[in-house]
């Protein structure tokens, strides 16, 4: 199992890499990763280039028993290339980015692509026979600093030909996204715009205020861009080895199709700081960036990021606590990670992330985090048959789709809606009941029960999936806003909740965004606060009302059987302990073993073993109890703060 440190020679004095290597050795750990921002280094000059420190480096690692995965260092381009070509972005202003930092190269700039191919190539070449490199990584958080979406000339010119080969003529295009209104029919694809800065933007504070297809269009092909990116390098890499190669992904990102980027590689790592500068994650939320990544190949995969110290660019976030470290290792491994590299092994005093703590602080000195560290390693190892390959009994999935996300961004209904939060408050509804969630897409046949809030941009193919799924048996739940959009964007005519509506067993009469609260009485009992649908029931049975209203005493949950299965119908917004229990009672229902623990506790369950973990700050009695396969002693149930245990399954 890969256990270590992202490590950076080339910021350090040779003469204390020996040192440093040891220390790591020491602390148990056996994979660095690197190479990530160092164009400038390696390519001093366009076409001269020099790895010598790096094969130095690498050297002096391998004494210390420590592998390398080697990053490709195109996310941030050196003076030389801006100097010399156009590579930067624009924004949606037309404003030029400016170099200085880093991600400001456009994916559609053919000279950027050029020579990062060639960077990529040259260092393939180089290492390909190092065996001490063990993976690669290309480039580093596609997509990080708001960096998608460029709207340069290249880009125009590039989405012209990306809409050519979607629609083929350019009357199909017209008619599919409706240019009639505004009189915005476009006479060839040359003249189709980006979205940029526009008159109707003042009054749309999102920034999405085009025509809804072009905008969804945009999107699609601004990520398919640096997937075609990652794809160049990718072939470049593997023309010369057949070492595995990853990128860093960063959880509830959401900018790029993560799928379609995860599609090619060989598997996902990503980049975990639960708590930092901007702010603190929920455990939950923390918990469902695992499964996002987890969920992209339906396979395990690496932190090649995991925080190790107080995380800030100007100001600090908070000093993880004893203890939090290694939870935040346990929670990651617990969601199908099998390897861990902290971020970053010592800190640097200088360039922006001086506030950015690694494992050692500035002075470079062991203290509490390192030993900490070093202990979690020793747990891991023990731990190790019940990590590597093994996957979590997973009940229950989330849908999560970047087009559905796109979609509610570019109109979100209400000014309160947010899509992701709702996928979030269902997640944390099964989680915080401790049912084993996944979060995917494609799938469905695997689980008892698939949830689809929102599930608003309909494609046929996956319609048809989901019917076969429910039609053999399966429980499906569904809400608001679900089914209601066609692949382009466009609103379907059919009779609300259009695609739902045969599976649901019912019509959406009306609906309205909420400007004061009401209530539901039935099943659940709830304040809705943002959304309604009145719901006639057609073949669906009613579990719950709204009590007040003109809609009073109309259906605003629903179930209604399909085939062998059931579909949920959820109208309107629920509040946490409502939505919480519902997803009991559906559980329930579906035969899914919820268990009711101390606020603050997590539990996954897998082959052979339960993992238990205390959020909390403070000791805690989680109530479940067993043989540690960490210590092999009984456990009692009782966590200290930050604990966690594994103990043998019943
Ligand atoms: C990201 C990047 C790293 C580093 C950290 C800290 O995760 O991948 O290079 O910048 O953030 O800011
Ligand atoms: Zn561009």
């Amino acid at each position: 199992m890969v256990f270590g440190a992202c490590y950076y020679p080339e910021h350090w004095d040779r003469s204390e890499w020996a040192h440093h290597a040891k220390l790591m050795r020491e602390a148990g750990f056996n994979t660095i990763r690197t190479g990530d921002f160092v164009w400038g280094l390696v390519e001093k000059e366009e076409g001269i280039f020099d790895f010598s420190y790096l094969d130095e480096a690498i050297g002096v690692l391998a004494q210390e028993g420590i592998k390398v995965v080697l990053c490709t260092p195109t996310a941030a381009p050196p003076k030389w290339l801006v100097n010399k070509y156009d590579v930067l972005q624009r924004d949606r202003y037309g404003r030029k980015e400016n170099w200085g930092t880093r991600r400001e190269c456009c994916a559609n700039s053919e000279e950027y692509r050029i020579r990062s191919v060639k960077i990529a190539e040259e260092m393939a070449k180089h290492f390909a026979h190092n065996e001490n490199v063990i993976a690669w990584q290309i480039d580093n958080e596609f997509g990080c600093h708001n960096s998608t979406h460029c709207y340069c000339e290249n880009c125009r010119k590039a989405f012209s030909k990306w809409l050519e080969k979607k629609y083929g003529t350019i009357d199909s295009l017209n008619r599919t996204w409706g240019t009639v209104f505004w009189s915005l029919q476009y006479s060839s694809f040359a003249d189709v715009i980006l979205p940029v800065y526009n008159a109707c933007e003042p009054e749309n504070a999102h920034g999405w205020s085009h025509n809804p297809s072009l905008d969804m269009e945009y999107r699609r092909f601004a990520s398919d861009s640096w997937v075609h990116f990652q794809k160049l390098q990718m072939n470049a890499i593997r023309k010369y080895t057949d070492k595995p190669v990853t990128h860093n992904f960063m959880g509830h990102f959401s900018d790029i199709d993560y799928y379609n980027l995860a599609e090619e590689l060989d598997f996902v790592a990503w980049d975990n700081y639960p708590d930092n500068q901007w702010g603190e994650s929920e455990y939950e939320y923390v918990s469902m960036a695992h499964e996002i990544m987890r969920g992209l190949k339906d396979r395990n995969y690496i932190v090649a990021e995991q925080q190790s110290g107080p995380c800030g660019w100007d100001t600090f976030g908070a000093t993880p606590e004893p203890g939090q470290l290694r939870l935040w290792t346990h929670q990651a491994i617990a969601h199908g990670g099998e390897g861990i590299l902290y971020f970053r092994f010592k800190t640097l005093p200088y360039g922006m992330e001086q506030y950015w703590y690694g494992v050692l602080d500035h002075d470079g000195l062991p203290r509490r985090r390192y030993y900490e560290i070093q202990k979690t390693g020793e747990e891991l190892k023990k731990l190790e048959p019940y990590i590597t390959g093994v996957k979590n009994n997973y009940d229950v999935l989330i849908v999560r789709s970047y087009d559905n996300i796109w979609a509610h961004q570019i109109k979100r209904h209400t000014k309160d809606f947010d899509y992701e939060s709702l996928l979030y408050s269902y997640y944390k509804a099964n989680v915080d009941l401790n049912i084993d969630t996944a979060v995917s897409m494609g799938k469905y046949t695997d689980y008892k029960v698939v949830y689809m809030p929102g599930y608003n941009i309909v494609h046929p193919e996956e319609m048809n999936k989901i019917e076969e799924f429910v039609k053999n048996g399966g429980t499906l739940v569904t809400t608001f806003r679900s089914g209601t959009r066609d692949a382009y964007n466009n609103l379907l005519t059919t009779t609300l909740p259009c695609a739902f509506a045969s599976l649901a067993g019912i019509e959406v009469e009306e609906f309205t965004a909420l400007r004061k609260g009401v209530h539901i009485e039935g099943i659940v009992n709830s304040e809705v606060k943002m959304w309604c649908d009145v719901i006639r029931p057609v073949t669906a049975k009613v579990l719950s009302i709204y009590s007040e209203g003109y809609f009073k005493n109309k259906a605003a949950i629903t179930v209604n059987v399909y085939g062998k299965g059931r579909v949920y119908y959820i109208g309107c917004d629920l509040e946490e302990e409502a939505l919480k229990r519902l997803v009991r009672h559906i559980g329930e229902r579906c035969g899914i073993e919820s268990m009711d623990t101390p606020e603050g506790v997590e539990i996954v369950r897998r082959d052979g073993c339960v993992i238990i973990m205390n959020h909390n700050d403070h000791k805690i009695q989680t109530g479940i109890n067993g043989t540690s396969l960490i210590s092999g002693q009984n456990f009692d149930g009782t966590l200290e703060a930050y604990g966690v245990e594994w103990i043998v399954a019943e």
